[in-house]
């Protein structure tokens, strides 16, 4: 077991890019559960939230991965949907996060959501590296499930590899165009100043130790600071989604990223006749690692503490809005938090 300090929160991991290009995918391998085949016509139409705690990431990343490197609790990984008339989705997804995966398909390569999330990132300034995906897909790919990428890319004829390497260095010159000097991951020095290129591929798991490891290494390195909160503080979330819940009537699918919410809370949620103050009737969370809108059985549960993915049941959220701000009042003056969901 690791030591994590409480006072750290897990940092918010979008993943964007353009449709089918394997956001599920990936994201199912590392959940290891199978959520893009329950998907009707294997379109994400809703956004979800997957925690990953580090013994898990430090188990799939193997020898690159060491535990007592790392002081961060885990990763939240948010999916977005890639078809193109989700564009709100994917801007609540960019908005909330602290780093972004940029998902492309190496056949593909930059496409119209692509480059719309490129916008969003930028907008945002979200840091973020690209998860060059579907390398098994290459004529003659030797797969090696599970392996590091670079040790999978040697075993690979030449052929294979100068065809791959063909396909990454166009992805790089994509973000060249787009304003981002990038490299392949490891001989990205800066993170902040390069964007790293992870080949991976969600069919054979190829990369994907890298790709946890990048992502854990550049949110210990340039996040920690971001991370440091008070958790016991009023919580601060944004609501992803509005919907029934058999037993609790309208909830809220939200993301708490600041704070901590409790079962007794009054919270000010943003409306379409603005701001509902409402008292939280139950906080309902999914297990870690399970999909918040695949999760049949909540548990119900006295706190949520920034940052992770909770259900909240409360009277009064037939108005409530997807993507408006969600803040806990507790011991802060009532008025003034109405005033601060107003603004947002
Ligand atoms: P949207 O949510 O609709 O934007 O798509 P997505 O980006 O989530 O793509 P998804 O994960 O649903 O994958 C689309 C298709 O590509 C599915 O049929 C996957 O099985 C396939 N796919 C995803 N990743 C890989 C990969 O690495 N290799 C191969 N061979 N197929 C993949
Ligand atoms: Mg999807």
């Amino acid at each position: 077991t690791t030591a994590t300090d409480d006072t750290l929160r897990t940092p918010i991991v979008a993943v964007l890019g353009h449709v089918d290009h394997g956001k599920t995918s990936l994201l199912d391998k590392i959940r290891g559960s199978a959520v893009t085949a329950g998907e009707s016509g294997a379109i994400t139409q809703h956004i979800g939230a997957t925690a990953v705690p580090l013994d898990v990431i430090s188990e799939i990343a193997g020898d690159l991965v060491d535990p007592t490197d790392f002081d961060l609790p885990g990763l939240l990984f948010i999916d977005t949907p890639g078809h193109h008339s989700f564009s709100t989705l994917r801007s609540r997804g960019g908005a909330l996060a602290d780093i972004a995966i940029l998902v492309v398909d190496v056949n593909d390569g930059f496409q119209p959501q692509t480059l719309e999330a490129i916008d969003i990132l930028k907008r945002t300034q979200t840091p973020f590296i690209v998860a060059a995906n579907k390398i098994d897909t290459v004529p003659g790919w030797n797969p090696n499930e599970g392996q590091p990428v670079q040790q999978t890319m040697d075993a690979q004829s030449d052929r294979v590899q100068s065809d791959l390497n063909e396909k990454l260095y166009e992805i790089i010159g994509e973000l060249s165009d787009n304003g981002f000097s990038a490299d392949m991951y490891w001989r990205v020095q800066n993170f902040q100043a390069n964007i790293g290129v992870v080949p991976v591929s969600a069919e054979t798991s190829e990369g994907i130790p890298d790709l946890l490891t990048v992502m854990m290494g550049l949110s210990q390195r340039y996040m920690k600071e971001e991370m440091e909160i008070d958790t016991s503080g009023p919580g601060v979330g944004t609501v992803l989604e509005v919907k029934d819940t058999q037993g609790f009537g309208t909830t809220l699918d939200a993301i708490i990223y600041d704070g901590t919410i409790r079962n007794d809370d009054t919270i000010v949620v943003g409306g379409l006749q603005g701001p509902i103050v409402t008292d939280v009737r139950a906080l309902l969370r999914p297990r870690p690692l399970e999909e918040i809108r695949t999760e049949q059985e909540f548990e119900q549960v006295e706190q949520v503490a920034a940052a992770d993915g909770v259900k909240i049941a409360a009277p009064d959220l037939g108005d409530a809005m997807a993507g408006a701000p969600i803040r806990v009042i507790r011991d802060r003056d009532r008025s003034e938090v109405i005033a601060e969901v107003e603004e947002e």
